[in-house]
């Protein structure tokens, strides 16, 4: 689409729940409980609050100056804003993560579209919550299944990022995040009133610093930065759509209340349940998927309607969410295409999708027959995982920010954020949003990222 013609998300309200509907999904729900569980609980949610408010959002506020101001992909947009520059080449890093992370997080949408069925059909857990820890051992083993569940995932991403963004997203996310939220609230009540529940409690409120390193800092900042998901361009391609009278900054605090709020309650529903059932807190990537069928057993037990119900809304949510972010994911590939090498759109989603089913593959496999088989001492997922959110998306949001304070043009940045000195708000902040970006961020960025390494 040329800069002139590009549509604009309908109002200052739909962009939000637009990038809160691309922010808000797997990251929150399945990803931030078990790196709370891996990194010690509350001395990591307090990293990961501070990394949120005070490195993302500045990284957000970057890209999305870059993407309005340059109305493009994250090819197109750099290279109107710094012609004949390497600067275009970031399009390549974004490109390469958003494969990587589509390729991965997809199997995570299967098996909540595994569950989804499983509900459906009565089949998850069947209220037995002794037995509920085994769902996902058994379903991540079976190579059909997980994969068949990968592929369909993807497919509906697919498909829905062939109708274009804005028909795609805009419809499911204005429905499914407020049900998810409600749900996840519902589901913080009932999984504290467990019996055991409150050790789990008292690990995500009582910190214990000790246990918080310098690669815990690290994984705090990728989980913020996937979370949101900055530093790979879909916040820089959605804010290309965003109108000039909305708030950059704005829509950026927004955002990330939003998302960090739904990551904790997420923290909190799932957290006191994994104490309740014995379940491990530093299990890793299956944590949520164990912990899940036992918190349905369990509500299943005392009101069988009632645990059928809200499993089946709580695992179609869940889905949507996950659908509503891998979606936005997979169009920066697209659009990269498309863009950069003339790809009609529907050539571009197949090469996409071929890509991710085959790496997705391995992926999916880690769980069962190629959990040994190891590349740095991770498996095909963990080590996809851990470069996209430590390495990639670090490194990408280090760049945006880079371009935005020393490559664009002063005035150029100024008039994005304030919208030519309309805002007033944005307008005083500007000097130290402005200070920040150059001296602060970067320097913040590259200290966790080398002491990490
Ligand atoms: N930001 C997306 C999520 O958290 C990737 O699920």
């Amino acid at each position: 689409m040329s800069a002139s013609k590009r549509e604009n998300f309908g109002s200052s309200f739909t962009f939000i729940m637009a990038m809160a509907g691309s922010a808000i999904g797997l990251g929150n729900i399945w990803r931030f409980p078990y790196m709370v569980g891996e990194h010690g609980g509350a001395a990591f949610i307090i990293a990961y609050i501070i990394c949120s408010l005070f490195i993302a959002v500045p990284c957000f506020v970057c890209e999305a100056v870059i993407g309005r101001r340059g109305r493009g992909g994250v090819y197109g947009s750099l290279d109107r804003l710094a012609p004949g520059t390497g600067w275009k080449n970031l399009g390549f890093l974004s490109v390469l993560t958003c494969f990587v992370i589509a390729s991965y997080y997809c199997v995570v949408g299967g098996w909540s579209l595994d569950f989804l069925v499983r509900s459906l059909t009565g089949k998850l857990a069947q209220g037995r919550p002794d037995r509920a820890v085994e769902i996902f051992g058994k379903m991540a083993a079976s190579p059909l299944e997980s994969i068949s569940m990968h592929m369909c995932f993807l497919a509906a991403t697919a498909v829905i990022v062939l109708r274009g963004v804005k028909n795609g997203i805009e419809k499911f996310t204005k429905i499914t995040t407020p049900m998810l939220f409600i749900l996840m609230v519902a589901m913080v009540i009932f999984s504290v009133s467990l019996p055991g529940a409150a050790e789990g409690v008292k690990y995500l409120v009582k910190p214990d610093f000790g246990k918080l390193d310098a690669e815990g800092w690290a994984c705090a900042l990728g989980q913020a930065f996937f979370s949101m998901s900055l530093g790979v361009g879909t916040v820089l391609i959605y804010s290309s759509f965003m109108k000039k009278d909305n708030s950059i900054l704005g829509s950026g605090l927004w955002t990330s209340f939003s998302d960090t709020g739904f990551a904790i309650i997420a923290g909190f529903a799932i957290m006191p349940a994994v104490f309740a059932a014995g379940i491990e807190p530093g299990a890793g990537p299956s944590l949520v998927y164990e912990t899940l069928p036992y918190i349905f057993a369990k509500m299943g037990t005392d009101a069988p309607l009632v645990g059928y119900a809200v499993t089946v809304i709580f695992f179609l949510a869940i889905l949507m969410a996950a659908l509503s972010s891998s979606i936005s994911i997979l169009d920066v590939c697209v659009e990269h295409m498309v863009e950069q090498y003339g790809f009609k759109r529907r050539k571009a989603v197949l090469l996409f999708f071929v890509l991710a089913l085959a790496l997705g593959i391995p992926c999916a496999l880690s769980f069962g027959c190629m959990e040994s088989f190891k590349i740095f001492g991770k498996t095909v997922f963990d080590f996809c995982d851990y470069v996209c959110s430590n390495v990639f998306m670090i490194l990408g949001a280090l760049f945006f920010t880079l371009f935005a304070g020393w490559k664009m043009k002063d005035e150029d940045f100024r008039d994005e954020f304030t919208n030519g000195g309309t805002l007033r708000f944005s307008s005083r902040v500007f000097p130290v949003v402005r200070f920040l970006v150059r001296w602060v961020i970067p320097v913040v960025i590259l200290i966790i990222f080398i002491c990490s390494l």
